[in-house]
């Protein structure tokens, strides 16, 4: 027994030696809510947790944003948000202390952390889907954040932070579409909507599968820079409200293979429209609203599959940087803001001029 104490207490102290000099207090973003008014995010003090048992300590380098966390602002949060809450689920940074029992990782690791901390594989469970940072728990707008090493993948070599930051959500979730759920062949027709984050990232990532991305967007000149980054048409779905025929015409009137379904309730229709026979609608967004239906029938004619898709799992993360750093791949993002300058990276996101991810660098 007391041997057992000797030792528990050297490995302590040898954590506690290892992790000296470790910073105690940093800055943090909040979104804090006063009364009835909105939720306003505030520049905080506050103190670095050091590393529990199975933990780890990060010096964040690189956050991104995504259409969620503009609704989680706006108080739009389904789940029970967190009070105080540290905003952002998607980030990137450094392991600079480690918790007594950690395996996984040693200090100076670049790592990111995967969207639902406790989805390591296989199918989705309920109890995997409720807390997640940015909404239920803290995330990453912080310098410091103190992390189950579980929920955390290592970043491929040939990225920087910024890369990596845009990969949590949008990044596994145009994979899982594409591939875990998709089974994207070369050669096949993809069709991507708008120019945000998971559209960008899932045009990136068909074009390195050999499929051939179609795009939409509500700008002529964003699709002309969607084109060079693989897109081989886009259509305008402002000027070309029944944009499915651009869709078949680019297609030689067979439809595509693979749908990434973010349009939501107004797009779905058209999404469905488009569809080619043997193909695949990924359900994702909401960006015209959440929800619309499926007619049987536009299923059953082209013997077609649809997936649900939230996100995705720790190996579809592992997965995902499996095949960007076999194909040198490197994210695109848009724009980069400081750290202290968070709040105009929220209003740039609902600019308008949005193209693919919006990064906070820390
Ligand atoms: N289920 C999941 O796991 C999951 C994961 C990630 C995201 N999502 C959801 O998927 C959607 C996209 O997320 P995101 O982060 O990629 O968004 P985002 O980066 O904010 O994308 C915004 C862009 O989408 C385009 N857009 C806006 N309204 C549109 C509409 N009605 N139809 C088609 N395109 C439209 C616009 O592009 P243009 O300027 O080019 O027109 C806009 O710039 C959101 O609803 C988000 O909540 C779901």
């Amino acid at each position: 027994m007391h041997a057992v104490l000797r030792r528990a207490t050297w490995i302590s102290l040898l954590v506690f030696a290892v992790n000296a000099g470790a910073q105690t207090t940093q800055k943090q973003w909040q979104l804090q809510k006063t009364g009835d008014a909105p939720l306003v995010l505030k520049l905080v003090d506050a103190p670095v947790r050091q590393p529990g048992e199975h933990e780890v300590l990060l010096r964040v380098h690189a956050t991104s944003l995504n259409r969620r966390d503009i609704y989680v602002k706006a108080g739009q949060y389904r789940g029970e948000m967190k009070p105080n809450l540290v905003p952002l689920s998607d980030g990137a940074g450094e392991v600079v202390a480690l918790g007594s029992g950690t395996k996984r990782f040693k200090k100076g690791d670049r790592v990111a952390a995967i969207f639902f901390p406790l989805w390591k594989d296989g199918r989705p469970k309920p109890e995997y889907l409720g807390s997640l940072g940015g909404g239920g728990l803290d995330g990453m707008l912080s310098q410091y954040v103190t992390i189950s090493e579980e929920a955390l993948v290592s970043i491929p070599k040939h990225l920087s932070y910024e890369e990596a930051a845009t990969l949590p959500c949008a990044g596994v979730t145009a994979w899982n579409a594409l591939v875990t759920r998709g089974h994207t062949q070369a050669g096949d027709f993809v069709l991507l909507q708008g120019t945000g984050g998971v559209a960008i990232l899932g045009l990136q990532l068909s074009a390195a599968l050999g499929a051939k991305p179609i795009i939409t967007s509500s700008s002529d000149d964003k699709l002309a820079r969607a084109r060079q980054l693989g897109a081989v048409a886009g259509i305008n779905y402002k000027t070309q409200p029944e944009w499915e025929k651009g869709v078949r015409e680019a297609t030689g009137g067979a439809g595509v293979q693979q749908v990434l379904e973010v349009g939501g309730k107004q797009s779905l229709p058209h999404s469905l429209a488009s569809l080619g026979f043997g193909g695949h609608i990924a359900l994702i967004g909401g960006l015209s609203e959440f929800g619309g239906d499926i007619p049987a029938y536009s299923l059953m004619g082209p013997n077609a599959t649809a997936s649900g898709i939230y996100v995705g799992s720790r190996a579809d993360f592992e997965a995902l940087n499996a095949f960007l750093e076999k194909h040198r791949l490197k994210p695109v993002y848009d724009k980069v803001f400081d750290f202290e300058n968070a709040p105009a990276a929220y209003d740039y996101m609902d600019s308008g001029s949005l193209f693919g991810k919006v990064i906070i660098r820390l």
